[in-house]
């Protein structure tokens, strides 16, 4: 029987599992320091929660079954319309903003490749009810701060507006379905389709021409400037440029200013973040790291009104999701993922079978003080023990010998330097715990 993964699946062994802790632990700790509480939703939902804003079409992508009552279940492709959910169900009540954070696993039925697979991990927050410039831009700050804080250097954030192309193309009275497709259309950056599809639609020239325009503008402020020159006329797309632009000086007020400045700063305004969901309604943004190739994108979000689609309020939320593993790709590529070194602290080496009870007794011991510490449990001779004990990694080796035993002593070997030195048992818990 050949025991394979399911495709676009991964094991993660011990090194690695450390490294993607010591990130998940920076990253919770960036969030709760903006007073992001942490959730968790389950595994799977009603397919429903996912096809209802963005319709049958999403199905190809997920991985849903029936269960064996017949519901119509999935595991969850994304995070975001679980946390509606959980907020319809638990906290409508609550004086809001409310901000959310987890961390968990996704599934997508994708091709897989490197940086792209069937089942991986998001890192991402939501904040519920915060339709303000100032909430958008913190949150903005938050994922840059985040980034700042693992030491990622090549990364740009791309921050665009949907009112714009949405505004543009709604005065042009193209209808909601329409309209999503060619959202769909500019975030796959499929260009020919794209045109295709305008013809369809019959819209003006004009507009057509102005779109094709926007998508491809990529800078500082100035740019917004540009636009509205272009677009005097439309009421729509001037609400969100305003819009935009408070956001954009608020970004200031978060530390973040000198947009567009390539040479200062990592934020750029891009007008063709278009995003491949169909909830989002303001503010979107991306962050690349070009390096990462065609799975550059590691974390994508906006603004969206998901909860008025779940049958809510009109309540704006703002969030965003790292992609965890590509995030850990990118982070490993600039080798910025501190030396991750054993997970054992001492190892307790009985030289004798005579030795093994007191062995145990100071593993023990050591152990209620919260050391990491493993003991010969395979009753192993005393050189097979040492080269496990290098295995393992472990920082102190104590050897414990009858003749030492009988003084009261072990002997402590400090597996760096090779040193050893002679301890009387009951100093050793002190002994360790300064050298550690
Ligand atoms: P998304 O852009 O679809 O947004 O996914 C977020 C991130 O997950 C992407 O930027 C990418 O890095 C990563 N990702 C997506 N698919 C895969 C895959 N197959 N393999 C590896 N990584 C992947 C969302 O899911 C939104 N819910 C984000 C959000 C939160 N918007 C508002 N709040």
């Amino acid at each position: 029987m050949e025991l394979s993964k399911p495709r676009g699946t991964r094991d993660f062994l011990f090194e690695e599992m450390k490294q993607r802790k010591q990130v998940e632990s920076t990253l919770k700790k960036v969030f709760e320091t903006y007073a992001y509480q942490e959730i968790k939703t389950p595994l799977f939902e009603d397919l429903s929660l996912f096809t209802m804003k963005s319709g049958e079409e999403i199905v190809d992508q997920l991985y849903n079954f029936k269960d064996k009552s017949e519901r119509e279940l999935t595991l969850r492709p994304e995070i975001t319309a679980p946390v509606a959910r959980l907020f319809m169900n638990e906290m409508q009540k609550s004086p809001k903003p409310i901000k959310m954070y987890y961390y968990g696993s996704c599934f997508r039925y994708e091709r897989p490749q490197k940086g792209r697979y069937r089942q991986f991990w998001q890192f991402g927050c939501e904040m519920i009810g915060g339709k303000t410039p100032e909430a958008d831009a913190e949150v903005i700050a938050m994922a840059s701060h985040s980034l700042e804080e693992l030491g990622l250097d090549g990364y740009e954030i791309h921050v665009g507006h949907l009112g714009i192309l949405r505004g543009l193309l709604k005065e042009a009275k193209v209808k909601g379905k329409d309209q999503d497709q060619i959202m769909a259309l500019i975030d796959k950056g499929d260009e020919f389709g794209l045109q295709n599809y305008l013809n369809k639609v019959e819209i003006d020239e004009k507009t057509t021409g102005i779109l094709l325009m926007i998508i491809e503008m990529k800078g500082g402020v100035e740019i917004l400037d540009e636009v509205r020159q272009q677009i005097s006329d439309k009421k729509l797309v001037l609400e969100a440029l305003d819009e935009f632009s408070a956001l954009l000086k608020t970004l200031g007020d978060f530390g973040i200013d000198k947009i567009g400045d390539k040479e200062n700063n990592n934020v750029v305004i891009n007008l063709g973040i278009a995003r491949g969901l169909d909830y989002y309604s303001g503010m979107v943004f991306e962050v690349y790291v070009p390096r990462l190739g065609a799975q550059k994108q590691i974390c994508g979000g906006g603004t969206y009104n998901l909860i008025e689609t779940f049958g809510g309020e009109k309540i704006e939320s703002t969030g965003f999701a790292f992609g965890f593993d590509r995030l850990i790709n990118a982070l490993i590529y600039e080798e910025k993922i501190k030396d991750i070194s054993g997970a054992t602290d001492v190892f307790v080496a009985p030289i004798s079978d005579a030795t093994r009870p007191k062995s145990f007794e100071i593993a023990q011991k050591l152990r209620n003080s919260g050391i990491s510490t493993e003991v010969d449990l395979a009753r192993r001779k005393f050189k097979k023990i040492l080269s496990f004990a290098n295995h393992l990694k472990a920082r102190y080796v104590i050897l414990v010998g009858e003749r030492d035993l009988l003084e009261g002593k072990v002997t402590v070997k400090d597996m760096d330097t090779g040193n050893q030195e002679s301890i009387p048992v009951d100093d050793i818990l002190d002994h360790v715990l300064k050298a550690i």
